[in-house]
């Protein structure tokens, strides 16, 4: 009975699942999700089948043909869930499990209407990255299985439901007030690639495999934002391989959305605090088209590899925007990367096991130790092979890897056996028993430098000096370089300094949320009172895990802003996703007084 991942029931002794057919609907009211998912296995099969499920109602197992199967849920385990295991009589192919989601459903968020742009409709969206397939699916939730499927949604018909799939013509009418959405997944994918999401949507053709899909308030915003993402996708072809999942369609969420974004194939998810009105923020959807490549179609096996998805695709994101903007442009984002990188090793300690690559996270729930160390480390380690290896040979192993592991869930010991073979030598060179195994950032990391960077970098650390930026340097900065001088500046100023700082750049007012957060985390931690209501602005509104932990975090220093930061969250905490609540809550618990 080996069980081979730490998150999941999955036993890869029994049959696996091929296909699912999901027929649910979709009821606001009662916020759940109810219907049944038919499970179509690898072989007809006989005995146990162990599948994940958390917080659902089963109402009952069968057979395709109608044979009950007897199942047996075990006791909730807090990480996992629990266990559902049916037992199989002799031949099964298909098992059809009728069932309803729970009240707290992690991988579900449901907003009322007040909570989208239109205001109008309400909205749900799932979110199963890493491990909460199984709190609206009972399903074998381990990405070592990958299945094709078709659903039907039912839903309000006033609203418009999308997948991460192709939408398939026919459905219809139901229910009086209802409709019937098809979708069918044609390509094998893990479980938390499975994505749904439902409201007032409208959306615009970008090219023709491309569309973004957003509420009608917002949909022209986000076609002007992400009017580039085609070059993108022919960019990212020309260094990784045909793009091999036809359609590359985006949905904007509402400002809940816990993330930046989420690769689901065909239809990634992005936050609406992406829609600068500059185009300065679509790094995100490179790196999310890029986990089209790297993590789609070559999956990391469990979430103790999750440094493959996560540090290949941050390597290929900034591969991507050096073809189209130039070295200097990635090296900036290189050097935004480090930022967060030391930040994540300082909260865990250089010695943690949290810092280290290849991870062993038995007993451990990933939400809590999600950070910046697979992406930055791993693409660090990936940058570092790069170099040792040459550009030119390095790329034609990337396409080698891509095109041997497509459409399969690998771990890091596949990676390196491989790597080895193409690329003998190399991983001995690099250390890469200590950049995989060690905790901390290894000595021979790459450093990614430019002219342009260390005259900003140098220009904040003399700030207390006296140093000040010109306005002709400050004309002269892109959004991401006025990003790292911010993060280069001491945390907490005097209100002078504040004041100059908000006058000259006009910081308070900025689109671009990578600045304005940043600039409200700096002023958050100097006490400045002038910005606290854009701070309550923002965190009234805004999901997104990357904003929120600095922002409680600074509030954390002095006690008018620590009490801000709790009459806050009394009010914000009702329409944050669970995973958000419980990132502030951590941040908070950790407040002096
Ligand atoms: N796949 C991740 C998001 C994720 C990871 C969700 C683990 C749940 C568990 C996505 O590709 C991602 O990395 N998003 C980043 C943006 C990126 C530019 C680093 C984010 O949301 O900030
Ligand atoms: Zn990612």
């Amino acid at each position: 009975m080996p069980r081979l991942d730490p998150h999941s029931y999955f036993d890869s002794d029994q049959p696996r699942t091929r296909h699912l057919d999901l027929d649910l609907a979709v009821d606001f009211d009662g916020k759940r999700v109810a219907g049944q998912v038919t499970l179509v296995l690898d072989r007809p099969s006989s005995g146990l089948l162990d599948l994940d499920s958390k917080g659902l109602v089963i109402a009952s197992v069968r057979t395709d043909l109608g044979r009950p199967i007897s199942y047996e849920p075990a006791p909730v385990e807090p990480i996992l869930g629990s266990r559902l295991r049916l037992t199989l009589p002799a031949g099964t192919e298909k098992v059809v499990i009728a069932y309803e989601t729970g009240p707290d459903a992690v991988g579900l968020q449901w907003l009322g209407p007040e909570q989208t742009a239109g205001r109008r409709h309400p909205f749900m969206f799932t979110q199963f990255q890493p491990i909460h397939a199984r709190t609206m699916i009972p399903c074998q939730d381990s990405p070592m299985v990958r299945a094709t499927y078709h659903a039907a949604v039912t839903i309000p018909d006033a609203l418009t439901a999308v997948m991460s799939a192709g939408p398939q013509t026919g459905g219809g009418g139901s229910e009086p007030g209802m409709r019937t959405m098809l979708f069918d997944m044609p390509q094998a994918i893990p479980s938390y690639l499975i994505a749904l999401a439902v409201g007032d949507l409208a959306s615009r053709d970008l090219s023709a495999r491309a569309r973004v899909w957003a509420e009608p308030a917002t949909v022209e915003a986000a076609a002007w934002e992400f009017a580039g993402v085609e070059e993108m996708i022919v960019t990212a072809e020309r260094l990784f391989g045909r793009y091999e999942w036809d359609r590359y369609d985006m949905l904007v969420l509402p400002p809940a959305f816990p993330y930046g974004g989420m690769e689901n194939p065909r239809m990634t998810f992005l936050t609406p605090t992406l829609l600068a009105g500059d185009r300065s923020l679509v790094d995100v959807v490179a790196h999310e088209l890029a986990h089209s490549w790297t993590g789609n179609l070559v999956t990391n096996g469990t979430m103790d590899h999750f440094w493959l998805n996560e540090g290949f695709t941050v390597w290929a994101e900034r591969r991507i925007l050096e073809a189209l903007h130039g070295e200097a442009a990635a090296a900036v984002s290189w050097a935004i990367g480090g930022t967060a990188l030391r930040e994540a090793i300082e909260r865990f300690g250089a010695d943690s096991p949290f810092t280290v690559l290849r991870t062993h996270l038995e007993g451990v729930d990933p939400d809590d130790v999600y950070s910046s160390v697979p992406y930055e480390k791993g693409s660090l380690f990936v940058g570092l092979l790069e170099r040792t290896a040459g550009r030119a040979k390095f790329d034609r192993f990337i396409r080698r890897y891509i095109e041997r592991f497509h459409f399969t869930s690998i771990t890091t010991e596949e990676l390196m056996t491989f790597l080895e073979a193409e690329l003998p030598g190399v991983a001995a060179r690099v250390g890469a028993d200590e950049w995989l195994h060690q905790p901390g950032l290894p000595g021979n990391a790459p450093a990614f430098r430019s002219e342009a960077l260390e005259a900003l970098t140098s220009l904040a650390g003399g700030w207390a000096g006296g140093a000040r930026p010109t306005a002709a340097q400050l004309k002269a900065w892109s959004p991401s370089e006025l990003l790292v001088y911010l993060q280069h500046l001491p945390r907490q100023l005097d209100e002078a300094s504040c004041r100059w700082l908000d006058g000259t750049l006009n910081l308070t007012a900025r689109g671009n949320y990578e600045i304005l957060v940043e600039w409200l985390a700096i002023a958050a931690g100097s006490d400045y009172q002038p910005v606290f209501g854009r701070i309550r602005e923002v965190l009234m509104t805004v999901g997104r895990m990357k904003y929120l932990r600095p922002l409680f975090g600074a509030l954390g220093l002095h006690p008018r802003t620590r009490a801000l930061a709790r009459e806050i969250y009394a009010a914000a905490a009702p329409s944050y996703h669970t995973l958000s609540r419980r990132v502030v809550e951590s941040v908070m618990e950790k407040y002096d007084g």
